[in-house]
């Protein structure tokens, strides 16, 4: 058999799915464009700016929640799954959104929070007000311990307990984020069932997959025992991967999923690389990648959240490698290192003063060619940064501001609780998208939700796409590549100079190609010789963040936050 043909069988034999193919952009509507000068970002808004994502190259659209919500947590806290939140519009925009985007071959995931609801949904108002409600076991009510103690000492996300006394019948119910979102008891087959109806509902809409928040969450280990860890989530054995959870997600699978050509991305919080097989498994039908936290938790110190510290490229290194060798065979990884929920990646892991271009770049490279679907999280692709709040008044998120009110209570520091938001809190991703120079970065022609970060007037879209070196078109060539390239969307992963504490470099291959990926995580010049193992006798560069003249990869002296990509030849290349 001829090289190719032989080439073509195996990538046949490789189960090719159009969204392993894709890149994901998401999108974080609050925050994205206002066009009715509310302040507050619209579905006209990302309809009008649909041409701008689909210049990035980027093939699947991913929303965070539309739907109705009190916006205790910015729509993670829905009160009607079938219709759209007041201050996006419509149904009618959101179908024009859906439209446009299918028009121009963008496909719209949203996502769906079903974990639990907000407390003004229905099911919650009708379930609170008798304990013989036919609603009361949508959710998880029970009697206290006391009047002021709960059922059980489990810990909710946001801090303090994890149950809310409802004074309408005497009961506590469960919440394992605020009491603003009581969490759905998917024990209930009806639960299961309305949950099935609404995900038809969209899909019979023509949205292409979803999201599912917190999806490892839905199963409680029944009785709801009390918890013996003092973690800063108490009580999250018994219900993290609980005792149903994969029941549950091939029965949706079997009754919704399955019906239809969709991509189907599941948040999962403490999963390991092994236990993600039993998610994403092809043969389990199940899901089809994950949003990890694994990565994320690098700079986490052992009090968790609050806790910051420096993190280390080797611990970085081993937590991808681990996901890309378990998942390699049977399932498929999702890769990020930003989204609403994390701090700038600019600032976390490169550079967001010197060398912010070349390190959001190098970032960048590393997404896209690990093994997996790269997701970009809205303003990543300029460079967007952390931005400095000085007062807690200035923060709108949840999770923040409980843990700055309990830890002032404790008499903690004033400056330090503000230096651990700046550096971790949520509202870093969620400042408005910076379109232009001018006032208000272009987001709104009112005042902003949450400020724009004073940094707009140098980092902007404007200013990207009128520069040919900027971020944003490297991103653009990255994802060029990675289209053009079935080794980096397919191809084996091996990590290679594995102790290196500068330098992450790894290997993809199939068949008889082979793409060398070199990165420089730090802020110094270092050296990177090949190991001997490798076979080249010549290389083509595909891809860097610096001027290169190098002909040989044998030796380099990268420079800060250098990246390239490398095509490595067993024969010479001419000229
Ligand atoms: C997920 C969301 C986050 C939200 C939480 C509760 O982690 O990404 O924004 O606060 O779930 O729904
Ligand atoms: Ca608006």
């Amino acid at each position: 058999m001829k090289n190719t043909q032989l080439q073509r069988c195996i990538v046949e034999s490789i189960e090719k799915k159009w969204w392993k193919e894709s890149v994901v952009y998401q999108v974080y509507p609050r925050s994205f464009k206002d066009t009715n000068g509310d302040g507050i970002g619209d579905l006209k808004g990302i309809t009008e700016k649909l041409d701008y994502i689909k210049k990035l190259g980027v093939d699947v659209i991913w929303l965070s929640p539309v739907n109705k919500s009190p916006n205790h947590d910015n729509g993670y806290d829905v009160s009607d799954y079938r219709d759209i939140m007041d201050e996006f519009g419509t149904m009618e925009d959101f179908n024009r959104l859906m439209r446009e985007a299918h028009a121009r071959e963008l496909r719209i995931i949203i996502d769906l929070v079903v974990n639990h609801t907000s407390d003004e949904h229905q099911w919650f108002i009708s379930a609170g007000s008798a304990k013989d409600n036919p609603y009361r076991d949508y959710y998880f009510f029970r009697p206290g311990r006391s009047a002021s103690i709960p059922p059980n000492n489990w810990k909710s996300w946001f801090g303090g307990s994890a149950w809310e006394y409802d004074k309408r019948t005497g009961e506590f119910y469960l919440h394992l984020y605020s009491k603003h979102q009581p969490d759905l008891n998917w024990d209930n087959k009806k639960v299961r069932k309305e949950m099935y109806d609404i995900m038809r509902f969209w899909l019979d809409k023509g949205v292409d997959g979803f999201r599912l928040d917190i999806i490892n969450y839905i199963s409680k280990t029944a009785g709801l025992p009390d918890s013996n860890s003092d973690d800063e989530h108490r009580g999250k054995e018994f219900y993290l991967n609980g005792p149903k959870v994969h029941e549950y997600l091939r029965e949706m699978n079997e009754e919704v999923f399955s019906r239809y050509d969709i991509v189907v991305v599941g948040e999962v919080e403490d999963v390991s690389p092994e236990e993600a097989r039993k998610y994403v498994d092809f043969d389990r039908h199940e899901l089809d990648m994950l949003l990890s936290w694994e990565h994320m938790y690098v700079d986490y110190g052992k009090n968790g959240t609050w806790d910051i510290k420096r993190w280390k490229l080797k611990e970085l290194k081993n937590v991808l490698s681990q996901w890309q060798i378990a998942l390699d065979e049977k399932g498929w990884n999702a890769q990020y290192l930003s989204s609403h929920d994390q701090p700038r990646q600019v600032s976390r892991f490169g550079d967001d003063g010197r060398y912010r271009i070349e390190s959001a770049k190098m970032l960048a490279t590393l997404i896209h060619t690990l093994k997996g679907t790269p997701f970009i999280y809205q303003g990543e692709e300029i460079g967007m940064t952390n931005i400095i709040f000085k007062e807690i008044n200035e923060c709108n998120d949840i999770h923040s501001i409980r843990m700055y009110n309990d830890e002032i209570k404790r008499g903690r520091d004033r400056n330090d609780l503000m230096k651990i938001i700046n550096y971790r809190g949520r509202d870093n991703a969620r400042t408005p998208m910076q379109w232009t120079g001018s006032k208000n970065a272009g987001f709104t022609e009112g005042d902003p939700w949450l400020q724009v970060n004073p940094n707009y007037r140098l980092i902007n879209v404007d200013e990207s796409l009128e520069n040919r070196d900027s971020i944003f078109y490297y991103y653009m060539d990255l994802i060029n590549l990675r289209k053009k390239n079935n080794t980096i969307v397919y191809g084996k992963y091996k990590q290679i100079l594995e102790d290196d504490e500068n330098i992450y470099s790894y290997v993809r291959s199939m068949e008889n190609e082979v793409i060398l990926v070199i990165l420089n995580f730090g802020q110094d010049h270092c050296t990177f010789t090949l190991p001997e193992d490798i076979k080249c006798i010549s290389c083509q560069l595909l891809l860097s963040n610096y001027e290169v003249t190098d002909t040989s990869i044998k030796r380099l002296t990268l420079r800060p936050y250098e990246a390239r990509v490398y095509r490595l030849l067993s024969h010479r290349v001419k000229g």
